[in-house]
């Protein structure tokens, strides 16, 4: 049965024949540990208690909860590992050019699926290695990986001198580390989510060519939701204007379920630097509704209703800050997430995102 959902998982994947091939030769199943975190509160999963339910959750078309709050307990799951979105795995492998020899360095483990993917794409005369910055989740992968020839290390980077020629991250940065830099020839790709800070809910993921020394820029090329890299995470803000009175403001030209069925959400955050922009749910005329809820480090804050309505607070007029990143979106002819381009300098402390010479936002990370 597991082989079976198995096939029929590669057989959706929209991809080259060839990274569907390396998908098949791995089951994911074989990669998944025996106790997932299917719901955000309650207790996990265990496959000997539920072999079907668990089957289930493993063949999901999105990510698999694999450990919840580092290992520990809290009032919610929040994943801290998890198999990404199969689909989403393909894209990424696609957007590093993947090829038979190469050396390829995967920053988080997991659940090791990933890693095992990329050694059946390097072949025999390429190579693997993986960190894992979880001593647990490493010790899982280094178990399910043994046969493969993937290299799984405990930490965030190998200690060794190795050079690469890519590198994919399956965790979210804000600063794009030197030494990933460092570890890849000029014209070699890093592919990486990236947000920037940790409270961000979206976490595109970008395609960024070495340039020079210290810097990357490159194409953003998927919309993703990563967990973020754990050495980078910034305390969680508040939910904006939590407590506050529900008043008026405004009313914009367009409703929060506008920008969030036409996939704005990304670019307008990639537009609004220093503002946290997420989707959120509140009561709305007696019912639950969906807002586009915006922050800042000042506790300003705004949200859009769906009807178009903003009720707001605080100093920065992030409500003017919105309309003029959605007017200049309308105006630029609605360009695609993929017209956005990240350029990172990290010891010049720049991450900087461009759309052509149209419009630059500067992002302190
Ligand atoms: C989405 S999961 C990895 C998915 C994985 N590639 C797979 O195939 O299952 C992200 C992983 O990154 C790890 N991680 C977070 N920060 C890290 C860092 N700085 N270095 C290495 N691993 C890190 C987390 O512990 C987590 O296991």
């Amino acid at each position: 049965m597991l082989d079976d959902m198995h096939a029929q998982l590669v057989a959706k994947l929209d991809t080259t024949d060839t990274i569907r091939a390396a998908f098949a030769n791995h089951p994911r199943h074989l990669y998944i540990p025996d106790m997932v975190w299917p719901d955000i509160t309650g207790l996990p999963l265990l496959r000997t208690a539920d072999p079907d339910r668990w089957a289930c959750v493993v063949y999901t078309d999105g990510a698999v909860t694999t450990q919840a709050n580092d290992g520990g307990s809290g009032p919610r799951n929040e994943p801290s590992s998890s198999s990404s979105a199969p689909q989403l795995m393909a894209d990424m492998i696609s957007a590093a050019n993947i090829e038979p020899g190469m050396r390829v360095l995967e920053i988080g483990t997991g659940s090791g699926w990933n890693a095992a993917i990329l050694s059946s794409l390097v072949g025999p005369t390429g190579h693997v290695t993986t960190v894992e910055i979880d001593a647990d989740m490493a010790a899982h992968a280094r178990v399910r990986l043994a046969g493969t020839g993937v290299r799984v290390v405990t930490g965030t980077m190998p200690s060794d001198a190795d050079v690469f020629d890519a590198v994919i991250a399956t965790c979210a940065v804000s600063r794009v580390p030197p030494e990933w830099i460092a570890r890849i020839e000029l014209g070699s790709l890093i592919v990486t989510p990236w947000a920037a800070d940790s409270n961000w809910q979206r976490t595109p993921v970008a395609a960024l060519r070495k340039t020079g020394p210290s810097c990357v820029s490159g194409p953003f090329v998927s919309d993703a939701m990563f967990m973020h890299d754990r050495t980078q995470r910034v305390p969680d803000g508040d939910f904006p204007g939590l407590g506050r009175r529900p008043e008026t403001t405004g009313v914009m030209p367009f409703t929060s379920g506008d920008l969030v069925e036409r996939g704005l959400i990304t670019r307008l955050m990639l537009m609004l630097p220093g503002v946290r922009v997420g989707v959120g749910v509140r009561p709305f005329n007696g019912a639950i509704g969906r807002i586009v809820y915006l922050g800042a480090d000042d506790s300003s804050w705004a949200y859009l209703w769906p009807d178009g309505s903003i009720t707001s607070g605080g100093r920065l007029s992030l409500v003017d800050r919105l309309r003029n990143a959605y007017q200049w979106l309308s105006e630029a002819g609605w360009p695609e997430l993929d017209a956005f381009c990240l350029e990172a300098d990290p010891p010049n402390k720049v991450h900087r995102v461009e759309v052509g010479s149209l419009g630059v936002w500067e992002h302190t990370c």
